[in-house]
């Protein structure tokens, strides 16, 4: 079997996606699967989120982006919202290290004042300790929902054109762009999603326009670098259009600014 640096090296040498959007799914199933709360599956989809940020870093993605807590989780039982919180936490108080010494800027997209302080506080340290690194963008979407974004870029628009600073006919799509959480990214290229499952679930409806999407059979616990580079590898196996022919394709470059 390959050794992981053999693989990723093979992936270098062809164009990689600039940002990877990832839906984490599964780690309910994995405990449960094991007889285990369902706890222990986030717990242990904490260590793939260590493994797989430092993967895409090594390979050179520009920005990766997890669905770590939407919209309508704040539905699930309170103890497991508690849980995912707590992680969180942690999550932001052990890695403050990797992140700042790898040069990672940490970012997050949601309804970010929904989170309790505990989480709120670390994360928004971290946003602002990193915020001139200019290595890998790890944005947490938190509280997040592509329909909510939609929502509230929509809101913005609507405010701007009542106080008299905007005219409609000047609403574009890279004004709509400018006003969304994800200001700023590079345009979503590849979506994964683990566990099998085959849906959007509400994550950045409106920047996966044109991004590849890969599914992967396996759950986010055991989703680790060697997940990651193959899903990496799927993509650089597809032919990306943009709504032109085959033909016209050949000719676009690689690492279009937009979608
Ligand atoms: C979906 O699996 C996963 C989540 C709702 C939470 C994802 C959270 C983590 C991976 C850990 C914490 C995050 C960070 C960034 C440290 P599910 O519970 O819906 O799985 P199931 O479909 O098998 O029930």
């Amino acid at each position: 079997m390959e050794s992981i640096s053999e693989l990723e090296s093979r992936l270098k040498a062809r164009p990689l996606p600039r940002h990877v959007g990832i839906i984490m799914d599964g780690n309910g199933r994995w405990a449960e699967g094991r007889g285990l709360p369902r706890v222990e599956g986030h717990r242990v989809g904490s260590d793939s989120v260590r493994e797989v940020t430092r993967c895409a870093r090594r390979v050179g993605v520009e920005a990766l982006t997890l669905y770590a807590f939407s919209s309508q989780n704040w539905a699930r039982p309170a103890d497991e919202v508690a849980a995912l919180m707590d992680l969180l936490r942690e999550y932001l108080l052990k890695e403050r290290e990797e992140i700042l010494g790898n040069g990672i800027k940490l970012n997050a997209i949601g309804e970010l004042d929904k989170l309790p302080k505990y989480v709120r506080e670390p994360l928004e340290a971290l946003r602002a300790e990193s915020a001139a690194n200019t290595g890998m963008t790890l944005t947490l979407a938190l509280s997040y929902g592509g329909r909510e974004e939609l929502v509230s870029m929509a809101r913005r628009i609507a405010e701007k054109i009542h106080s008299g600073q905007l005219e409609p006919a000047a609403v574009s799509e890279a004004l709509v762009e400018a006003l969304l959480w994800t200001a700023g990214l590079p345009p979503v290229d590849l979506v994964i999603r683990t566990s099998g499952e085959r849906r959007l679930s509400n994550f950045m409806l409106w920047q996966t326009a044109y991004a590849e999407l890969v599914f992967s059979e396996i759950l986010w616990p055991d989703f680790r670098a060697r997940e990651l580079v193959d899903c990496l590898a799927a993509f650089q196996q597809r032919e990306r259009r943009f709504g032109m022919t085959g033909a016209q394709a050949q000719t676009l470059p690689f690492r279009r600014k937009s979608s």
